[in-house]
Protein backbone atom coordinates (compact mmCIF):
# COMPACT_ATOMS: atom_id res chain seq x y z
CA UNK A 1 0.00 0.00 0.00
CA UNK A 2 0.84 3.56 -0.62
CA UNK A 3 4.39 2.69 -2.50
CA UNK A 4 2.87 2.74 -6.24
CA UNK A 5 3.43 5.50 -8.64
CA UNK A 6 0.83 8.40 -7.96
CA UNK A 7 1.33 10.01 -11.45
CA UNK A 8 3.54 12.32 -12.78
CA UNK A 9 3.90 15.59 -13.71
CA UNK A 10 3.06 17.42 -17.42
CA UNK A 11 4.92 14.51 -19.59
CA UNK A 12 3.18 11.75 -17.64
CA UNK A 13 0.13 13.04 -16.63
CA UNK A 14 -2.37 10.05 -16.29
CA UNK A 15 -6.25 10.17 -15.45
CA UNK A 16 -5.87 5.85 -14.28
CA UNK A 17 -4.85 6.55 -10.78
CA UNK A 18 -2.07 3.99 -9.54
CA UNK A 19 -3.59 0.33 -9.14
CA UNK A 20 -2.77 0.27 -5.32
CA UNK A 21 -5.29 1.40 -2.41
CA UNK A 22 -4.89 5.18 -1.81
CA UNK A 23 -3.49 6.79 1.43
CA UNK A 24 -6.89 8.65 1.56
CA UNK A 25 -10.10 8.69 0.18
CA UNK A 26 -12.85 10.83 0.96
CA UNK A 27 -15.96 12.91 -0.62
CA UNK A 28 -15.98 16.27 -1.27
CA UNK A 29 -18.69 17.87 0.73
CA UNK A 30 -20.77 21.78 0.77
CA UNK A 31 -18.86 22.41 3.52
CA UNK A 32 -15.62 22.28 1.65
CA UNK A 33 -16.67 25.01 -0.59
CA UNK A 34 -16.10 28.62 -1.31
CA UNK A 35 -18.94 30.91 -1.70
CA UNK A 36 -19.18 29.92 -5.43
CA UNK A 37 -19.94 26.53 -4.76
CA UNK A 38 -16.68 25.26 -5.91
CA UNK A 39 -14.24 22.97 -3.73
CA UNK A 40 -11.57 25.36 -2.08
CA UNK A 41 -7.69 24.82 -3.12
CA UNK A 42 -6.96 24.51 0.48
CA UNK A 43 -9.43 21.88 1.59
CA UNK A 44 -7.69 19.64 -1.46
CA UNK A 45 -3.68 20.26 -0.17
CA UNK A 46 -5.00 19.72 3.67
CA UNK A 47 -5.73 16.45 2.53
CA UNK A 48 -2.96 16.10 0.42
CA UNK A 49 -0.87 17.10 3.40
CA UNK A 50 -2.46 14.38 5.37
CA UNK A 51 -2.15 11.71 2.54
CA UNK A 52 1.46 12.50 2.64
CA UNK A 53 1.42 12.56 6.31
CA UNK A 54 0.19 9.15 6.60
CA UNK A 55 3.13 7.72 4.63
CA UNK A 56 5.58 9.91 6.59
CA UNK A 57 4.81 8.61 10.29
CA UNK A 58 4.70 5.57 9.04
CA UNK A 59 8.04 5.95 7.25
CA UNK A 60 9.71 7.84 10.45
CA UNK A 61 7.83 5.46 12.51
CA UNK A 62 6.88 8.38 14.18
CA UNK A 63 5.96 12.40 14.34
CA UNK A 64 6.60 14.07 11.41
CA UNK A 65 5.64 17.40 10.32
CA UNK A 66 5.55 19.13 6.58
CA UNK A 67 8.51 21.53 5.93
CA UNK A 68 8.35 22.22 2.06
CA UNK A 69 5.65 21.58 -0.71
CA UNK A 70 6.70 22.12 -3.97
CA UNK A 71 5.61 21.32 -7.80
CA UNK A 72 1.93 22.06 -6.09
CA UNK A 73 -0.65 22.20 -9.24
CA UNK A 74 -4.50 22.36 -9.53
CA UNK A 75 -5.07 20.47 -13.03
CA UNK A 76 -9.17 20.36 -12.94
CA UNK A 77 -11.51 21.91 -10.24
CA UNK A 78 -13.41 19.35 -7.77
CA UNK A 79 -17.16 19.04 -7.32
CA UNK A 80 -19.41 18.35 -4.41
CA UNK A 81 -19.87 14.92 -3.96
CA UNK A 82 -17.24 13.71 -6.06
CA UNK A 83 -15.10 10.58 -4.65
CA UNK A 84 -11.47 11.86 -4.38
CA UNK A 85 -8.78 9.49 -3.88
CA UNK A 86 -5.19 10.48 -2.72
CA UNK A 87 -2.08 8.64 -3.73
CA UNK A 88 1.31 8.88 -1.79
CA UNK A 89 4.68 7.98 -2.87
CA UNK A 90 8.07 8.13 -1.09
CA UNK A 91 10.58 9.52 -3.49
CA UNK A 92 13.59 9.52 -1.22
CA UNK A 93 14.90 9.87 2.27
CA UNK A 94 18.28 12.20 3.79
CA UNK A 95 19.15 12.09 7.54
CA UNK A 96 15.65 13.34 9.02
CA UNK A 97 13.68 14.30 5.79
CA UNK A 98 11.38 12.97 3.21
CA UNK A 99 10.31 13.71 0.31
CA UNK A 100 6.25 12.47 -0.96
CA UNK A 101 4.66 12.60 -3.81
CA UNK A 102 1.43 12.70 -3.87
CA UNK A 103 -1.51 12.89 -6.84
CA UNK A 104 -5.31 13.03 -6.07
CA UNK A 105 -8.21 11.82 -8.34
CA UNK A 106 -11.70 12.75 -8.68
CA UNK A 107 -14.65 10.50 -9.33
CA UNK A 108 -17.90 11.68 -9.68
CA UNK A 109 -20.02 9.55 -7.54
CA UNK A 110 -22.04 8.40 -10.63
CA UNK A 111 -19.48 7.47 -12.88
CA UNK A 112 -16.38 5.26 -13.33
CA UNK A 113 -14.57 7.63 -14.74
CA UNK A 114 -11.19 9.06 -12.86
CA UNK A 115 -9.67 12.44 -13.74
CA UNK A 116 -6.47 13.30 -12.34
CA UNK A 117 -6.93 16.81 -10.12
CA UNK A 118 -3.72 17.72 -7.96
CA UNK A 119 0.05 16.76 -7.47
CA UNK A 120 2.84 18.05 -5.39
CA UNK A 121 5.87 16.82 -3.83
CA UNK A 122 5.31 17.25 -0.17
CA UNK A 123 9.27 17.08 2.37
CA UNK A 124 8.45 16.07 5.83
CA UNK A 125 10.86 16.18 8.70
CA UNK A 126 11.03 13.50 10.97
CA UNK A 127 10.58 15.19 14.83
CA UNK A 128 11.61 14.15 18.24
CA UNK A 129 9.42 14.80 21.59
CA UNK A 130 10.65 18.22 21.95
CA UNK A 131 9.78 18.99 17.78
CA UNK A 132 13.54 18.94 16.50
CA UNK A 133 14.51 16.91 13.45
CA UNK A 134 15.71 13.66 14.12
CA UNK A 135 17.58 11.14 12.27
CA UNK A 136 14.93 8.58 10.37
CA UNK A 137 15.69 5.14 11.93
CA UNK A 138 17.69 2.60 8.82
C1 LIG B 1 10.77 20.77 10.96
C2 LIG B 1 11.74 21.65 11.76
C3 LIG B 1 11.82 21.17 13.21
C4 LIG B 1 13.11 21.51 11.09
O1 LIG B 1 13.97 22.38 11.75
P1 LIG B 1 15.32 22.84 11.00
O2 LIG B 1 16.10 23.64 11.99
O3 LIG B 1 15.00 23.42 9.68
O4 LIG B 1 16.04 21.45 10.81
P2 LIG B 1 17.24 21.13 9.86
O5 LIG B 1 17.95 22.34 9.38
O6 LIG B 1 18.03 20.09 10.61
O7 LIG B 1 16.56 20.46 8.57
C5 LIG B 1 15.87 19.26 8.72
C6 LIG B 1 15.73 18.63 7.35
O8 LIG B 1 14.82 19.42 6.58
C7 LIG B 1 15.41 19.74 5.32
N1 LIG B 1 14.90 21.05 4.89
C8 LIG B 1 15.03 22.21 5.56
N2 LIG B 1 14.41 23.18 4.88
C9 LIG B 1 13.88 22.62 3.79
C10 LIG B 1 13.12 23.10 2.70
N3 LIG B 1 12.78 24.38 2.59
N4 LIG B 1 12.74 22.24 1.74
C11 LIG B 1 13.07 20.93 1.81
N5 LIG B 1 13.79 20.40 2.83
C12 LIG B 1 14.19 21.24 3.80
C13 LIG B 1 16.90 19.75 5.58
O9 LIG B 1 17.62 19.56 4.38
C14 LIG B 1 17.02 18.58 6.53
O10 LIG B 1 17.00 17.37 5.79
P3 LIG B 1 17.96 16.10 6.16
O11 LIG B 1 17.99 15.96 7.66
O12 LIG B 1 17.31 14.91 5.53
O13 LIG B 1 19.30 16.41 5.61
C15 LIG B 1 11.30 23.15 11.75
O14 LIG B 1 11.54 23.72 10.48
C16 LIG B 1 9.85 23.31 12.08
O15 LIG B 1 9.42 23.10 13.22
N6 LIG B 1 9.02 23.70 11.08
C17 LIG B 1 7.58 23.78 11.26
C18 LIG B 1 6.94 22.43 10.87
C19 LIG B 1 5.44 22.53 10.97
O16 LIG B 1 4.91 22.99 11.96
N7 LIG B 1 4.75 22.08 9.94
C20 LIG B 1 3.32 22.17 9.87
C21 LIG B 1 2.94 23.50 9.32
S1 LIG B 1 1.42 24.07 10.02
Amino acid sequence: MMTEDPGTDDTGRTDTPPAGAPAIRTIAMPADTNPAGDIFGGWLMSQMDLAAGNLAALTARGRAATIAVEGMKFLRPVKVGDEVSLHATLLGTGRSSMQIRVGAWRRSRDSHETEKVTEATFTFVALDEDGRARPIAP
